[in-house]
């Protein structure tokens, strides 16, 4: 994975730390069965997605942490009721968000190198999904 492009990428998409609730707002209007999921006011969770996605850019080289975090944050999801497909679109919506925020200077292999991460992340999230649920 490409830590300096995701880095330097996220920077662009994220200046004034706009770009989570902007996030939501493509979620919700793409994914409208998704919303009932989420509080009313999710600029907290915005915040706290903004730290997770962080955390995982600075434990890149750690796949013990990245397995056992996501592992577990993958089990409370299992709870919240987050299925396999939303993933996706949580991702789609995700590097949309960025594109959008981060305007000209954004560029197809930046989309790549997020694209790739989040599905990593899902799958790791998943891996913590008790087995029945892991394909729902
Ligand atoms: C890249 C993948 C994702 C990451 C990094 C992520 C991250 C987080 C974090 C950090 C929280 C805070 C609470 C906690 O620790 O459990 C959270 C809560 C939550 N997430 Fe996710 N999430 C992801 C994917 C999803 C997906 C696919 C869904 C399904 C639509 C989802 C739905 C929720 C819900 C419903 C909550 C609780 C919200 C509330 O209490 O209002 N997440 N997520």
């Amino acid at each position: 994975m490409d830590k300096e492009l995701l880095t330097a990428s996220l920077l662009l998409a994220d200046d004034d730390e706009g770009l989570t609730p902007r996030f939501y707002e493509i979620l919700f209007e793409r994914y409208p069965a998704v919303r009932p999921m989420f509080s009313a006011d999710v600029r907290p969770q915005a915040a706290m997605l903004r730290t997770a996605v962080v955390a995982v850019l600075d434990h890149l080289d750690d796949p013990a942490w990245l397995t056992q975090t996501l592992g577990t944050l993958g089990a409370k999801h299992a709870g919240y009721g987050a299925t396999p497909a939303m993933y996706d679109a949580v991702a789609e919506c995700m590097v949309a968000a960025m594109a959008e925020r981060a305007g000209a200077q954004w560029t197809p292999a930046m989309s790549a190198a997020w694209s790739e991460a989040l599905g990593a992340v899902s799958g790791l999230m998943l891996a913590g999904y008790p087995a029945q649920e892991r394909s729902a």
